[in-house]
């Protein structure tokens, strides 16, 4: 079988048999396949799609191209969320408390951020001693003594889906749903659990911008699931505005916890409360009413903010940062972005936000980048709300007074000023499920 031809019969619009599908991600994986042809391959994926079936079995290629985490070993049913990326979205750090603390077992492989976007495992490093890369033992050993375990994924964890994906970013092949589909649930399958919650975000700060392309990704990923025995459900949630009011890792930390204290922002809140209804309804805990009533409780127990202090000491941290996340503290520079004129906010594009916080030091431009924990922006105010000139929109901090300048420019340019108040976007698009999509 030769890679040429492979590459022929997918740029001519064909359909590749498992055997070819087989050959292309084992061949990049090991190295036999260059570069230069995987590019040619991408590409061809980009412009003439993959069928369902195509789409199932790069999906699993990629997820036996390495190992494959069996928690049968661990009790309970275990559930797990994605989400597809966003600005200020640290839902896995309210959800996954939450969930665990109403009996499911939640170990989670989570990522880094990358260019705009934040990934939890930054997010959990802020918070001083906690580890991230824990072995697997310990991983399995954490949750089967507090129910929770929240780690970064090691490098043998669907290893084609890392390879894959530095290519895509490298040959602009990243928004191409049978690719996203394959690199995400790849990843899902490898880590094993039993439900699994997909938060595919929708507009600017996301991979899909608009609601059709972001319910097409999620039918692929819940049709893939369904082929392999998964519970899965998919949310269209809103990232054309930041999630909450906080974006930066220690800043999002101190937002999710005043969520599980019950006293969050009611966007986060309210995304939060669906997901966790979701996880808990995937997982048979009841209908979805009663679910979202059990996340309710397990916040206003406290009992949700327990757990992610269990699982913060369990991972080596000191969870008295969750009980006193004042302790944090913030970056040491702190720069005002002030409204130019009367009106009312347009628009605060998700991308431009996220870039501004990444300038500050809360995000890295490239894999090797630094960052800065205590880093990040505040809002003020948010799309739909009324400011009057000179009335502070954001606070930018940085441990570097240089980059608050790039960032204060981007932030010009993702915020607009209006005369009329725009008209208000839903927080949660539709539902997707085996059954069909509910908007
Ligand atoms: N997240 C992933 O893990 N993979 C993609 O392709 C896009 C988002």
């Amino acid at each position: 079988m030769r890679m040429y031809d492979i590459i022929i019969k997918k740029r001519n619009g064909g359909v590749l048999s498992e055997e070819e599908i087989r050959h292309v991600v084992t061949g990049f994986t090991n190295g036999d396949i260059p570069d230069y042809q995987m590019s040619a391959f991408l590409m061809a994926v980009y412009f003439q799609g993959m069928t369902d079936e195509e789409t199932a079995l790069l999906t699993e290629a990629m997820a036996n191209s390495g190992e494959r985490l069996d928690l049968s070993v661990l009790p309970g049913v275990k559930v797990d969320k994605h989400s597809t990326g966003g600005v200020g979205d640290k839902t896995t750090l309210i959800v996954a408390p939450i969930v665990a603390a109403c009996g499911c077992t939640v170990a989670k492989l989570s990522g880094r951020g990358l260019g705009h976007t934040g990934g939890t495992v930054d997010k959990l490093e802020s918070i001083p001693g906690t580890r991230t890369s824990l072995p697997k033992e310990e991983f399995l050993d954490v949750v089967r003594r507090t129910g929770i375990a929240v780690t970064g994924q090691s490098g043998n964890l669907a290893p084609a889906d890392k390879k894959i994906y530095a290519l895509r970013d490298v040959t602009a092949t990243i928004d191409s749903v049978p690719l996203i589909a394959a690199s995400i649930m790849s990843k899902k399958l490898a880590a094993g659990s039993d439900c699994i919650v997909l938060d595919v975000k929708t507009g600017s700060g996301a991979f899909m911008k608009t609601v059709e392309d972001s319910i097409r990704l999620a039918e692929k990923m819940v049709a893939i699931g369904v082929h392999n025995g998964k519970k899965i459900a998919a949310l269209i949630t809103d990232m054309d505005i930041p999630l909450g009011y906080q974006i930066g890792n220690s800043l999002e930390v101190e937002e999710a916890v005043r969520t599980l204290q019950g006293d969050g922002p009611s966007d986060l809140t309210e995304v939060s409360l669906a997901l966790a209804s979701q996880m808990l309804h995937l997982a048979g805990k009841g209908d979805l009413a009663s679910c979202e009533q059990l996340a309710r409780e397990a916040i206003a127990s406290g009992a949700a903010l327990e757990k992610l202090a269990a699982m913060i000491e369990g991972q080596g941290g000191d969870p008295d940062y969750i009980r006193h996340p004042e302790r944090l503290g913030k970056a040491p520079v702190c720069a005002e972005f002030r409204a130019v004129e009367d009106g009312y906010i347009t628009k605060m594009d998700s991308e431009g936000i996220g870039i501004a916080a990444m300038l500050l030091g809360a995000g890295r431009e490239t894999k090797e980048s630094i960052i800065d924990p205590l880093a990040g922006i505040i809002l003020e105010k948010k799309t739909g709300d009324p400011v009057k000139k000179g009335e502070t929109i954001a606070r930018l901090y940085t441990s570097d007074e240089r980059k608050t300048e790039a960032a204060g420019k981007r932030m010009q340019e993702a915020v607009a000023i209006g005369a009329e108040a725009p008209e208000k976007r839903p927080l949660i698009y539709a539902r997707v499920t085996e059954q069909g999509v509910v908007r």
